[in-house]
Formats: C-alpha cells, structure tokens, sequence
C-alpha cells in the first residue's frame, strides 16, 4: 500500500503545500454540501423563531418557518433535513401515544415540507423521548426501559412518519431488534422505498446536553440512558451493533456522536463498507460557537476543520447544525 519514498532531498513533502491551488490538487478528501443533512427543532404555533439558548444560532421553528428553512437548505444544496419536534407537556405520557399521532408535530412537518420543497430529503427520528414523561427513548415500566413493548412502540411511529411521507427513518432509540421490526412493518404496509439510517454505535453521552434543552427534554429525564446507549469504553460492541443492524435491514449506519468516536468511523467503514454518516452533536456544535464567542477559537475555521474530519475517517456524510453555515462557506 505504502510507496517507497525516496529519502531528502529527494522527497520534500512541503513541496505539494506550497500553494493553495497545489493543496487543492493533493487534498485526499473533500466535504461538499451533498453530505450535510441538517437537523432542525420544530414547535408548535405560527411563525415562530426561538433561539434554543444552549446553542447559539440555532432555532425552534414552527411549522411554516421549517418549510422555509428546508427551501433555504435545498436552495443551498444540502441533501437532507433531519426533524426533532419539541413536543408541548400534553404530548408527554406514559404510554407516548403521540409519536404514532398522524398529526403531531413531526408528521405535519413533514407533509408540509413535502407540499412545498419536494427535492429535499427528509429524515425522522424514531425513540420516544420528545412524548414521554420520563424523558426515555423507551417505554418505562416499573422504572425500567422495557426492550421488546418499546420496540412495538416504535414500529408504529416509524409507520406512521412513513405514512406521512419521510425519505429516511433513523431509530435512535438503542432498542435491541427495532430494525428488523420496522423494516418488515415497512414492506408490510408498501413503503419499500424508506431508508433506514441506524443510529448504530450510539454512545451515553454528556454531549447531548444542549439538545435535551432544545427537546425540553432536560428537565424531563428521570436517571439516564445508560441501560440502552453504549458504553464509551466500547469498540467492538459497536462494529456487533453495526453488523447486526445491517444485517436486519439497515441501509445506512450512523455513529454517535462524532468527534469523540472518529475511531468508530473508521472502523465500522473499513469492516463494513455501508454508507456511513456521523451525527455532530449538540454539545460538539455548541463547545466551538462558544470557545469561538469568547474569541478563543476562529469559528469558521473550527468548523471546516471538525468536519473534514468526519470525511478523513471514512464518513460519507454528517449530520450537523453546521450545515446551512458550511454550505454557505463551500458555496
Ligand atoms: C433522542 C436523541 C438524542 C439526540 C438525537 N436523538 C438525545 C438523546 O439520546 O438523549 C441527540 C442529538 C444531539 O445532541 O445533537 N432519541
């Protein structure tokens, strides 16, 4: 693989850098705005736009304002926007009835995504923590996530976002076995064509702080999600994570979060070779637009730098709240 390299003088490898053009020439990787999928927070109201506090720049949109984002998001070019519904305190219960409404939020998100910006792919979530009262991507019984009521749950959310017309359903929940269940009430019910995209190797992680504020699901979580999400410690649980998901039906896999885990990237492309995306989160977003607000970092730059970096690793693309910033910047 390693060619033999000629020795000093020979090889001077600051010869390919010396300007911008021949850096361009020898780049190994490059980002552009087809590998942005774009998760954006919808709300409930009419012609809303609220800052989410923990991650400047970034909003709760009411319906129509989400249609206008995905316009702007397809104008710009990026390939798929990803909807998390910020669900009113009614929304939240027990039995999490509401992730399988036809009309709550996400799914009215969608239709009317569809009406009006029919080129942009979109992208759900399927875990039940926007509509349950405990905070759990999962159903609670006697203070325990239960694994196979939960996974019934979840098939039926992930019918109903189908129903409603989504591109790309991404199970975030960690329930064992939900892919091979909802991939077979997919072709059951005729929606051959849904993409599954596993949140695969999704790891309990602190940064997910600032997107639990903007779910409102902070102050909801009772305990933690350490039961399901993976152990930090663990590489070769995620490559048996991936392989089983990918065996029940997956199309895409997804690692999570993404620059504390670029090791996985790697791992699970070169063992597996599915496409492969990496979902900067909240806490990563939200760590560079303040160490760039106190002037202590060049944003921009730290931007283009984290997300490079997920190509480097052998990600086909990223889900970040970068993307409408960076494809500004590519364009
Ligand atoms: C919940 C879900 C989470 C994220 C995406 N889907 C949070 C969690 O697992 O608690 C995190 C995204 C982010 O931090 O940007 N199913």
């Amino acid at each position: 693989m390693r060619p033999t390299q000629a020795a000093f003088p020979a090889t001077r490898l600051r010869r390919t850098r010396r300007t911008p053009r021949l850096r361009a020439l020898v780049a190994e990787t490059s980002l552009g705005v087809g590998d942005l999928i774009w998760p954006v927070f919808v709300r409930s109201g009419e012609n809303i736009e609220e800052p989410v506090r923990s991650m400047p720049g970034v909003m709760r949109r009411s319906v129509d304002r989400v249609v206008e984002a995905a316009r702007e998001a397809a104008d710009l070019g990026i390939s798929a926007i990803c909807l998390f519904p910020y669900t009113d305190t009614a929304g939240r219960t027990a039995d999490c009835a509401e992730a399988w409404n036809p009309d709550n939020l996400s799914n009215r998100a969608t239709r009317a995504i569809k009406a009006a910006v029919p080129d942009i792919a979109i992208m759900t979530d399927v875990a039940l923590d926007p509509y349950s009262d405990t905070g759990h991507d999962g159903l609670v019984r006697d203070g325990k996530v239960v694994n196979d009521d939960s996974v019934e749950a979840l098939v039926k959310q992930a019918l109903s976002q189908a129903e409603a017309g989504v591109d790309i359903i991404g199970p975030s929940d960690m329930m064992d076995g939900r892919i091979g269940a909802i991939r077979s009430a997919l072709e059951g019910a005729g929606h051959m064509d849904v993409l599954l995209m596993s949140y695969a190797a999704k790891y309990a992680s602190s940064f997910y702080g600032p997107f639990r504020d903007a779910v409102g699901a902070s102050g909801a979580l009772i305990g933690d999600k350490r039961t399901y999400q993976m152990d930090a410690a663990n590489s070769d649980e995620a490559m048996r994570l991936i392989e089983r998901d990918l065996a029940e039906g997956a199309d895409m896999v997804m690692v999570k979060p993404g620059m504390p885990y670029l090791d996985i990237c790697r791992r699970a492309k070169d063992m597996f070779g599915a496409p492969t995306f990496a979902y900067q989160v909240s806490g990563e977003y939200a760590m560079i637009m303040a160490a760039a607000q106190n002037g202590w970092i060049d944003g921009d730059r730290a931007m283009a730098e984290s997300l490079i970096a997920f190509k480097r690793a052998g990600c086909d693309g990223i889900l970040t709240y970068f993307a409408p910033a960076i494809a500004r910047s590519l364009g």
